[in-house]
């Protein structure tokens, strides 16, 4: 039997300002919580072994690898995901800056780079690229599109400022 064919404890948390409850797999991932039971598949799931970053969510604001994270640890937690961060269909300001500066490739590994990002602004809202490409090493790009990437997640921060000054 599955993981995910034995749910047996009960988890509440809050996914991108909802709350909710649901049964899971007493070793189910954040990650499986995320794409398998609830839809939410802008978050990706590609080494499943905590190796390559693109499965980054926040969980109560820090970045957190969801394929390595139980998902019985985030009982009574916030978990935002790149859903949330679109209003009324808008893109955030941090998406508009990847599409304006070419930072977006495949798009595999964005939504874990744009959480990871916002987690870092969230801490320094004045990081600049280096700050940035340090705190994302572990975010890999198969794209390799690791300078336009970092140059639009830093471009990203002035607008950013704007939104928190
Ligand atoms: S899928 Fe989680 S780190 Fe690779
Ligand atoms: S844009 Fe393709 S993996 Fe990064």
């Amino acid at each position: 039997m599955t993981n995910s064919e034995a749910p047996s404890r009960v988890l509440h948390l809050t996914v991108n300002g909802e709350p909710l409850t649901l049964a899971v797999g007493p070793y189910e991932s954040l990650n499986s919580v995320l794409r398998d039971r609830l839809n939410l598949t802008g978050t990706k799931r590609g080494c499943d072994t905590g190796g390559c970053g693109t499965c980054t969510v926040q969980v109560d604001g820090q970045a957190v690898y969801s394929c390595m994270y139980p998902s019985l640890r985030a009982e009574g937690k916030s978990v935002s995901t790149v859903e949330g961060l679109t209003t009324n269909g808008e893109p955030h300001p941090i998406q508009q800056a990847l599409v304006d500066g070419g930072g977006v490739q495949c798009g595999y590994c964005t939504p874990g780079a744009l959480m990871a990002a916002l987690a870092v602004y969230a801490e320094n809202p004045r990081a600049g690229a280096d700050e940035l490409a340090e705190e994302l090493a572990g975010n890999l790009c198969r794209c390799t599109g690791y300078v336009k990437l970092v140059e639009s997640l830093a471009a990203a921060g002035e607008n950013l400022r704007g939104h928190h000054d």
